[in-house]
């Protein structure tokens, strides 16, 4: 692999991501108040920061990821006075632990693992902070083994599934928000306690928050390091590609197919998330 990567505990990380940084997770101070918002990248974390950042009164503040930096980075949000709302992709497990004893709010975006990998290797190939790629068949291949960054969708999403019916957790699917954005914004106010109920707003949030709307913006805009929604990058050129479902089936082979749908009963058997995704197979 690339040096613009490095492995903590056994998971691939930018460099931007300092060993350090990673190192000192648990010695972050969280806030009763803190929302965070968690995801394997490419699910539809930019999308979703927006959606919450379009809020109407939700007096929030988005910060950049937690994971994001060096050891400064716990001064950095600690100046942060507002109700923070913090990104990450860091899986369960490694998640501060301070986070997970406070009970903070987390909102759990996940997406099918076949157009996240899609997405993914696309993210490869544009992102200068992530290796270069030759083909989809070798990335596939990497994605199959989580010899990617933030390591395996499987083991990520696992980590959160026996969590998900914990109170201060909710699950947000990326194919949910396409299909109807107005319930999911809903799930999301009401998990935040935010009094938005007048489905005009909804109509609103959906507008700045569409695709077109976004990739326009992401275009018009200078990169504004401190608001980095993904350690990746803070480039959001690179994030808005196709912001569509099932766009897998243009990069799959029937091999590649079979391969796949074998790994995912094998890995994801006792998974009642990943029953969501039956019908994007
Ligand atoms: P594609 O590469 O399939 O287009 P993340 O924000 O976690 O990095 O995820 C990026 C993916 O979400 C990209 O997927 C991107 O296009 C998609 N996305 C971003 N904003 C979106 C929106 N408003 N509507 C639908 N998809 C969106």
């Amino acid at each position: 692999q690339s040096s613009v990567l490095h492995k903590f505990k056994g998971i691939l990380f930018s460099t931007m991501s300092s060993e350090e940084l990673l190192n000192s997770l648990d010695f972050f101070n969280a806030r009763e108040d803190d929302v965070f918002l968690v995801s394997y990248p490419k699910s539809g974390t930019h999308w979703i920061a927006e959606v919450i950042g379009n809020i109407p009164n939700a007096q929030i503040s988005l910060t950049s990821p937690i994971e994001l930096g060096d050891i400064s980075k716990f001064d950095e949000l600690k100046m942060n006075c507002k109700r923070r709302v913090i990104p990450t992709h860091l899986s369960y497990n490694m998640l501060p632990v301070n986070i997970k004893q406070k009970q903070c709010k987390i909102i759990y975006i996940i997406r099918n693992p076949k157009d996240t990998a899609v997405s993914l290797f696309h993210y490869y190939r544009d992102n200068p902070n992530l290796p270069g790629i030759e083909t989809w068949a070798a990335f596939f291949e990497l994605f199959l083994r989580g010899d990617v960054v933030y390591g395996s969708w499987f083991d990520h999403v696992l980590s959160w599934e026996e969590h998900k019916n914990d109170k201060n957790i909710l699950i947000i699917f990326y194919e949910e928000m396409k299909r109807d954005l107005s319930k999911s914004i809903k799930k999301i106010t009401t998990f935040l306690g935010i009094n938005v109920s007048d489905s005009e707003i909804s109509k609103i949030i959906a507008r700045k928050t569409s695709f077109s709307e976004m990739k326009n913006n992401a275009a018009k805009e200078n990169c504004d390091p401190n608001h980095t929604i993904c350690a990746l990058t803070s480039n959001r050129n690179l994030v808005f590609r196709k912001g569509a479902v099932g766009d897998w089936i243009n990069y799959f082979t029937a091999k590649q197919r079979r391969v796949f749908d074998e790994l995912f009963t094998e890995k994801m058997k006792h998974s009642e998330l990943a029953r969501h995704f039956e019908d994007y197979f």
